[in-house]
């Protein structure tokens, strides 16, 4: 099901910027071997919300070959850092490239592994974590992440329309992840949640407590 009626979604595409050379690369190749990754829109939300609280720390879970990422980084700003967590190592390989790329390197640290066990591992604050991985992982993610998350930061997630799927009966794995952390997050007293029918579905979750 698409989220976004078709017509709509090709305006968006058109209208809105895509980012700099080197994202549009990134896009090119990502859609060129069918990578599941945010994309243009999504990226531009991204970069906005994480301006618009003067991020400085960000957190990414699943960060396949660094588009998101590296949208992350152009809204940091000269003292920006941004965690990568990917269990690939190609992939992560391919992030390191265009971030030295982008001259970069000195603002990332890429995590090769399971994101839920580095999460744990990781010093300090972060005032943005952005979670994009596997589906079935989703209803851990909230507990894993609220204590590395500063009051006033932002809990992200993508996928949270999951291709309409949202709207079956279904008991698949995927399905089920993706409502379960639906519902924590509504739940949660700590945390004020909208979700953005944006692509795929993206939550935005405010950490209010
Ligand atoms: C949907 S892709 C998105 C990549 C990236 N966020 C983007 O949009 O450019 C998800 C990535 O997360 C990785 N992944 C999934 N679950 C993971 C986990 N538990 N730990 C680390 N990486 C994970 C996958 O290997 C994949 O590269």
């Amino acid at each position: 099901m698409n989220i976004v009626e078709p017509s709509i979604d090709e305006y968006l595409n058109k209208t809105l910027p895509v980012g700099d050379a080197l994202l549009r690369e990134m896009q090119r190749y990502g859609e060129s071997c069918e990578f599941p990754m945010v994309g243009p829109q999504v990226g531009r939300l991204l970069y906005v919300l994480a301006r618009s609280i003067g991020a400085t720390r960000v957190l990414e879970l699943g960060s396949g070959f660094g588009y998101s990422a590296m949208w992350f980084a152009r809204a940091l700003g000269a003292n920006g850092r941004i965690v990568l967590t990917e269990r690939s190592k190609e992939n992560a390989k391919q992030a390191r490239g265009y971030f030295q790329r982008a001259r970069l390197l000195d603002h990332v640290q890429i995590e090769v592994g399971n994101a839920l066990d580095i999460i744990g591992q990781l010093p300090g604050l972060f005032d943005v974590i952005f979670n994009d991985v596997d589906k079935p992982q989703y209803p851990c993610i909230l507990d894993l992440a609220r204590p590395k998350l500063r009051l006033g930061g932002l809990f992200i997630s993508d996928n949270m329309l999951w291709h309409g799927t949202v709207l079956d009966k279904s008991r698949k794995a995927d399905v089920r992840g993706v409502k379960e952390l639906t519902r924590a997050l509504l739940a949660a007293p700590d945390f004020v949640t909208t979700i953005l029918p944006v692509r795929d579905g993206v939550a935005v979750a405010l950490k209010i407590a």
